[in-house]
């Protein structure tokens, strides 16, 4: 997966190698009741921060004085549309620049474990009439891009005058499906990662910091 190579993301996202460990656990607070859950601190909450107001600014050049429709996708990108969308309101406050800005909610789950599973189910997109005419910039997390393709094909359908997506995490992995975020905060290995959001079978959403699960995290909260 190449975020260059598909002429969709003219942003530079911020690349996390391979043989990134992270940060040791010690020099961080997180909840205690997720102590012998987690590995490693992946990605600090404050870089999460400072890389959004970065793409807040990106998308404020290229969408600025349009009318948007802000598809938050739930649950996992809550935060990071919420985050997403305060610092496009203080960049609205304080330039001359304006993003005028309606937000909506639609709900995805395709996770079991750490596991991809087949079944995509989508709620409360049945009605996005709302979007008609409209630019539309959903948030996401995006893996094999098999999930934003399914909810791409269905937000096209009642033909939005443009979307862009913003997704904070994309990830390296074999057989994606091309389809990536206009938008991306960080590019990751693939690794299943946890925090600001993120669950593992609804667990470690309370969480600031995005984390690397450890093995007695998956056990212990495995379904
Ligand atoms: N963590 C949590 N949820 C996810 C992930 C992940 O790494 N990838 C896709 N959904
Ligand atoms: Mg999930």
């Amino acid at each position: 997966l190449n975020v260059f190579g598909h002429g969709v993301c003219k942003l530079l996202p911020s690349i996390i190698n391979d043989d990134w460990p992270g940060y040791s656990l010690e020099l961080f607070n997180y909840p205690k009741h997720y102590s012998g859950d987690l590995e490693c601190v992946y990605i600090p909450h404050g870089v999460i921060m400072d890389r959004t107001e970065r793409l807040a600014r990106n998308i404020m050049g290229d969408l600025g004085d349009h009318d948007i429709v802000v598809l938050c996708v739930l649950k996992a990108g809550y935060q990071f549309c919420a985050d997403l969308v305060e610092r496009i309101k203080a960049l609205s406050r304080n330039s001359d620049h304006t993003l005028p800005m309606s937000v909506n909610f639609i709900r995805l789950k395709s996770y079991v474990n750490d596991q991809s599973t087949e079944d995509l189910h989508i709620v409360g997109a049945e009605d996005l009439s709302f979007l008609t005419g409209k630019v539309s910039s959903p948030a996401a997390i995006v893996d094999t891009g098999k999930t934003m393709k399914t909810l791409l094909k269905h937000v096209e359908a009642f033909r939005p005058k443009m979307i862009k997506v913003a997704g904070l995490l994309v990830k390296r992995v074999p057989n994606s499906s091309g389809c990536l975020p206009d938008y991306v905060g960080f590019e990751i290995p693939n690794r299943f990662v946890v925090g600001y959001a993120l669950d593992y079978n609804e667990y470690f959403r309370d969480l600031n910091h995005i984390c690397v699960i450890s093995e007695s995290g998956k056990l212990k909260y495995k379904v």
